[in-house]
């Protein structure tokens, strides 16, 4: 028994995001994308996530005319988009208004399936946005973000993963960004997902610590329906598995994904010379296997961080006791996965509790307003002494985090005034204030 695999391909978003620091500009998408649109992905991943920020910030893009124009040059593949909840692209929660009209514009503009996630599980912080994209009438999927912890077991996925389905969305992604998932646990997940809900499962990893291709075969064999990899030019390291690889390996079976290797061939020439462009981009820690991250819980990208961080400070002697420590503030913190933003979180106040030389004599902005709820509530318990030692009386919040938020686009659209030219770039300044309004005055000495 078997039956055919689909793929996503993220050679347009999380291949470059995290290969290239999400560098790719549209005319490196654009030669290419006829023939993208030929191999018959079941869709292609190509906007959201750190893209939307990246485009305006470094690429001086409209990254609503990249959605545009990848639309029109490929009329028959699904586009896909990443958003982080009611952080929708970007680092910190914005009020519904604005997750609402994103949403509409994205839709409108082209995005076909929308993959929804919070960075703590927090189902108050998805509800806004998969209302929203359900009503757009476009396919919407409930992410799980993947762990390891005391409070993390399979039981604890496959309820997260009933309440997703109990808000009607069409598809269940289990969302590995750090690579962590190995190849028996996916088995137990997905089997699990399966057999509970009616609903197709969708499987994104990375390669971080070369287990995805493992577990990728096993979520097969448990009867996952959609994989995410990315053309090998793009592929492995902190990527996804390579998409070439995927179909030789299904090829005869039950399982075969139906697409074309040659094909497939033609577009890697491709991306190689694109990868070779970026090439001032890349980090070599992307490139290699690394198995750090099974121990130590801190991803690649934290760590950088941490490195940076430490080096400003001319303590970089201190790194040793800052990673011993990270884990200490995370459990401390209830056990969040680690991604942005709670990574950050975790590893400056972990840094602050080692420079100080006491745990938690400075407690960082951010710290204060996890513990007081702002982000969301945790997966396990705060420690109840460093709660009382950092709030004092405070007492958290218990509400959607969101519902202290005011509305805000109309407060967008009133200061941006005429450098907004469209519906589009209002929802960007309400997003990206600076950086838009940066790059709309850029934009106009630059036809
Ligand atoms: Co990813």
């Amino acid at each position: 028994m078997g039956k055919k695999i689909e793929l996503t391909e993220t050679v347009l978003r999380d291949a470059h995001q995290s290969l290239l620091a999400t560098r790719m500009r549209t005319e490196d998408m654009l030669p290419i994308a006829g023939k993208l649109d030929q191999v018959g992905y079941w869709s292609l991943e190509m906007w959201g996530g750190a893209t939307f920020d990246a485009a305006l910030r470094y690429l001086k893009e409209c990254p609503w005319e990249r959605l545009r124009k990848l639309r029109q040059a490929m009329p028959r593949t699904r586009f896909q988009m990443l958003l982080r909840g009611q952080n929708i692209v970007g680092y910190h929660n914005y009020p519904d208004d604005i997750v609402e009209k994103f949403i509409e514009r994205a839709a409108a503009g082209g995005i076909d399936v929308f993959r929804i996630f919070d960075a703590m599980n927090d189902m108050r912080n998805m509800q806004a946005g998969i209302k929203a994209a359900l009503k757009t009438g476009k396919l919407v999927e409930g992410a799980i973000c993947y762990t390891i912890s005391p409070v993390h077991s399979v039981d604890y996925f496959l309820r997260l993963g009933e309440k997703l389905a109990e808000t009607g969305v069409q598809i269940l992604c289990l969302k590995d960004m750090g690579g962590l998932l190995a190849p028996y646990v996916t088995y137990e997940l997905v089997k699990g997902l399966k057999s509970r809900f009616a609903l197709p499962v969708h499987l994104h990893s990375h390669c971080t610590a070369g287990l995805a291709p493992m577990s990728y075969m096993m979520a097969i064999e448990a009867g996952v329906d959609i994989l995410d990899t990315a053309l090998a030019p793009l592929s492995q390291g902190t990527s996804q598995p390579a998409t070439e690889a995927i179909v030789a390996a299904l090829q005869g079976t039950p399982h075969d994904t139906g697409l074309d290797l040659k094909l497939l061939s033609e577009l890697a020439s491709y991306f190689y010379g694109v990868r070779r462009k970026y090439a001032e981009f890349e980090s070599p820690v992307n490139n290699q296997v690394n198995t750090n991250i099974l121990i130590s819980q801190i991803p690649g990208g934290m760590l950088s961080n941490l490195v940076a961080q430490l080096r400003q400070q001319n303590a970089e002697d201190k790194l040793e006791a800052v990673l011993r420590e990270t884990p200490e503030v995370r459990k401390d913190l209830g056990y969040p996965p680690l991604v942005t933003p709670t990574s950050q979180i975790c590893g400056s106040q972990a840094a602050l509790n080692v420079m100080t030389g006491k745990r938690y004599a400075v407690v960082a902005q951010e710290t204060k307003n996890y513990l007081m709820g702002l982000y969301g509530e945790p997966p396990g318990p705060i420690s109840e002494e460093i709660k009382k030692k950092v709030l004092g009386k405070k007492e958290p919040i218990t509400c959607r985090p969101a519902d202290l938020l005011k509305p805000g686009l109309e407060q967008a659209r009133k200061e941006i005034g005429s450098l907004a030219r469209n519906e589009e770039d209002v929802v960007s300044y309400a997003l990206f204030p600076e950086i838009a309004k940066e790059f709309f005055i850029w934009r106009e000495s630059h036809p």
